[in-house]
């Protein structure tokens, strides 16, 4: 079952994460809390666990590929928890979701193009881009009665201004949290289909969603001769390190084209311990997700009550998935350097700077929140008493 207990502090130690180096040269000391980096403070599932223990106590690693179970694997949680039919004979396995983003944008875009992005957004989306010597063209996020949308005027004039060659997705949105209606993907499509323009949709986060949402893939709706899905258990699972990436699409010719560049580079194989954890989590890690995400939502529910009962000064955007939470601190009025020294020397919180993700206010900052509550709540209190200093 899903154990509440945080890993081992020594292991922690090893972990970007955690690392004490990395916390001093971003937030300038290494006495803060870490809910940055998108990953979770918890062990994984027991039959992972075992999977991979019975791995280390056979001792002989044989050149061993299953992909053909990884795939049956995925599309049978996919129909479990989503009603989403997949066909596994249409996946196409990468090393990661990053670099199946990486690969796709080279495959399906020339050097100098433009390649779509919606800020704030996952900061590694521009980095993929521009070191790909493709040009980021943002179309930002509208905020609209407290709640993210898309802008569909600002991304029907880039479409149409022939600038964008493709539209890279991030659904559920990290970091603001919104998990994308089918109305309003199916609006997207709309657009994209009168540019033929292809989209990308990294959809890394697509089980972790919580009450009252729906989790719609791109790849439900009608725009199979341009489409490429992508998930992988890293974020639902906590096997970041471990995991591979699954670029899906019902199209035969993208399909071909993504398979036949990732079988010349040898990409396509997954190691033993990737292969055995990502059968395990899927075909018998239901019931540990299943409380892990009672458990997050839970986490969600107390700081969002927290935050509109203690600190309203404090914009609390509320996730409909991911394990990341989106704050605006405007409200406290402080310059950026007096905001960043309360939040780090005051609350010793890491947070991820909403500047890393494009967002241009200096105010707004990600959590994550995948960790034990008590946690959680003790950083809170800080927080509490250090906004309350200030405005006494
Ligand atoms: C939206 C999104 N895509 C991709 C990744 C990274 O995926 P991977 O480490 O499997 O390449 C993350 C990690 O936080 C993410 O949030």
């Amino acid at each position: 079952m899903f154990k509440i207990t945080p890993t081992q502090p020594d292991i922690n130690d090893k972990f970007i994460k955690h690392d004490r180096k990395m916390l001093t040269q971003i937030y300038g000391s290494e006495d803060v809390t870490p809910y940055w980096i998108a990953d979770m403070d918890f062990p994984i599932a027991s039959p992972i666990s075992q999977a991979m223990q019975q791995l280390v106590s056979r001792e002989t690693y044989s050149y061993e590929f299953d992909s053909k179970t990884v795939f049956e694997s995925i599309s049978m949680w996919n129909k479990q928890r989503h009603n989403l039919a997949l066909n596994p004979e249409y996946f196409v396995q990468v090393p990661g979701v990053l670099s199946a983003i990486a690969l796709l944008i080279r495959e399906f875009t020339q050097e100098g193009e433009g390649v779509l992005i919606q800020t704030p957004v996952y900061h590694q989306f521009r980095r993929l881009i521009e070191s790909a010597g493709r040009k980021a063209i943002d179309n930002t996020l509208k905020i609209d009665n407290d709640r993210y949308v898309i802008d569909f005027e600002g991304f029907e004039k880039q479409l149409q201004s022939g600038d964008v060659k493709m539209v890279l997705l991030c659904n559920p949105h990290n970091p603001v949290g919104r998990v994308w209606t089918k109305a309003e993907l199916e609006q997207l499509v709309a657009i994209a289909k009168k540019y033929q323009t292809i989209i990308i949709s990294d959809e890394v986060h697509a089980d972790i969603i919580f009450e009252g949402s729906t989790f719609t893939s791109i790849s439900e709706l009608d725009y199979d001769n341009t489409l490429t899905i992508i998930g992988s258990p890293a974020k639902n699972f906590g096997l970041n390190s471990i995991s591979n990436g699954y670029i899906y699409s019902d199209n035969q010719i993208l399909r071909d084209k993504i398979k036949a560049t990732t079988v010349s580079m040898s990409l396509d194989h997954g190691n033993a311990f990737t292969t055995y954890a990502t059968i395990a989590a899927y075909q018998h890690g239901a019931q540990w997700f299943g409380a892990f995400l009672d458990y997050t939502q839970h986490t969600r529910n107390w700081i969002i009550e927290f935050m509109a009962r203690e600190l309203p000064q404090v914009k609390t955007f509320v996730p409909e998935g991911t394990n990341q939470i989106w704050f605006d601190f405007t409200g406290l009025g402080l310059a950026s350097a007096e905001l960043t020294a309360l939040l780090t020397q005051e609350a010793k919180l890491a947070l991820t700077p909403g500047t890393w993700f494009g967002e241009m206010d200096e105010n707004y900052y990600r959590m994550n929140f995948a960790s034990p509550l008590e946690k959680i709540q003790a950083s809170f209190a800080l927080l509490k008493s250090a906004i309350g200093q200030i405005e006494h």
